[in-house]
């Protein structure tokens, strides 16, 4: 993770990774997600979050063709699914990512999961051969715990920039805040919202109360202070607009102590293809 610095358009970025992006999980009507993109954009966020397995890659491109923002301005993120990790398989899916998004390159591909289907060895020489075509700017990997990442980055000439994993005030992941900060790892927080879970919090209603703002905010901006990039999920154009305005909070170190004083280890995501056990 890297000091953050603000650009033309607006929003911080992190080792030029914008540190607010649209995430667009489960937001599969077509027509709701392009525009949810759309709206997104000319808002001005600058980076967006998709991948294979949703399903909605093409409405992600036709939300970004419609918008009034040039291509190059805009931070787009992909991954590839589980059973897309044998070699060929990586490459000839993300050629189809590209094809549905309409665009030349992605800025960032992930492996979406350290599953059974992933082999080191086998997956990630291709990501390696897509960064050489230049078909993704960088390689970044998700789920994946500090050994994961260790083996990546042994297998791999070409550099690891970001893990995506879970965080958010109810699981805050010191322990891999921590190894991010010592091994030059960006770290995006997914479910930055707990999937809705942070409304249920007294601690987080207490300092939203205190700046007049809402819980989505407080933790959006609690994650933008340590280091932490997010991408909360929202269709609608008013928690877009809640979500984009928490880049205007600014936590004092009372409000920290608030938030870092709540002890919760509440995982929303874990599927049975996940590690067996997180660290
Ligand atoms: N790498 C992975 O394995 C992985 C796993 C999970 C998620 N992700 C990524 O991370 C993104 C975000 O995570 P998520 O979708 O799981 O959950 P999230 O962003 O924590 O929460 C999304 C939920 O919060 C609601 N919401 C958003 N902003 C709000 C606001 N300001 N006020 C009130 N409600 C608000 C949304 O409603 P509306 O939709 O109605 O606005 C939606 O129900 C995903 O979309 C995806 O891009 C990645």
């Amino acid at each position: 993770m890297s000091s953050q610095n603000h650009t033309a358009d607006g929003v911080p970025r992190s080792n030029g990774m914008p540190v607010l992006g649209l995430g667009t999980w489960q937001n599969d009507d077509a027509e709701t997600c392009a525009d949810s993109v759309q709206t997104a954009l000319e808002m001005g966020y600058r980076h967006i979050d998709t991948a294979q397995a949703y399903g909605n890659e093409d409405a992600v491109g036709a939300g970004i063709e419609r918008a009034a923002v040039d291509r190059e301005d805009i931070f787009l993120a992909t991954k590839v699914w589980i059973s897309e990790l044998a070699a060929d398989d990586v490459i000839a899916s993300t050629e189809r990512s590209l094809d549905k998004l309409g665009v030349d390159s992605v800025d960032l591909l992930y492996v979406h999961w350290p599953a059974r289907t992933y082999d080191p060895e086998e997956t990630l020489p291709a990501f390696g051969e897509l960064l050489d075509r230049g078909l993704i700017d960088r390689i970044g990997v998700s789920n994946f715990e500090p050994h994961h990442v260790d083996r990546a980055r042994e297998v791999l000439d070409e550099p690891i920039f970001a893990n995506q994993v879970e965080m958010h005030p109810l699981l805050q992941q010191a322990a891999l805040r921590e190894y991010a900060a010592e091994t030059d790892l960006e770290l995006v927080a997914y479910s930055p919202l707990a999937r809705g879970g942070v409304f249920d919090v007294p601690e987080l209603t207490e300092v939203a109360e205190k700046h007049g703002v809402s819980e989505a905010q407080v933790s959006l901006a609690w994650l933008r202070e340590r280091g932490v990039t997010a991408i909360p999920k929202a269709t609608s154009e008013a928690h877009v607009a809640d979500n984009f305005a928490s880049l205007g909070l600014a936590l004092d170190d009372d409000d920290l102590a608030t938030i870092e004083g709540i002890d919760r280890e509440d995982r929303r995501v874990d599927p049975d293809f996940g590690p067996d056990s997180w660290d």
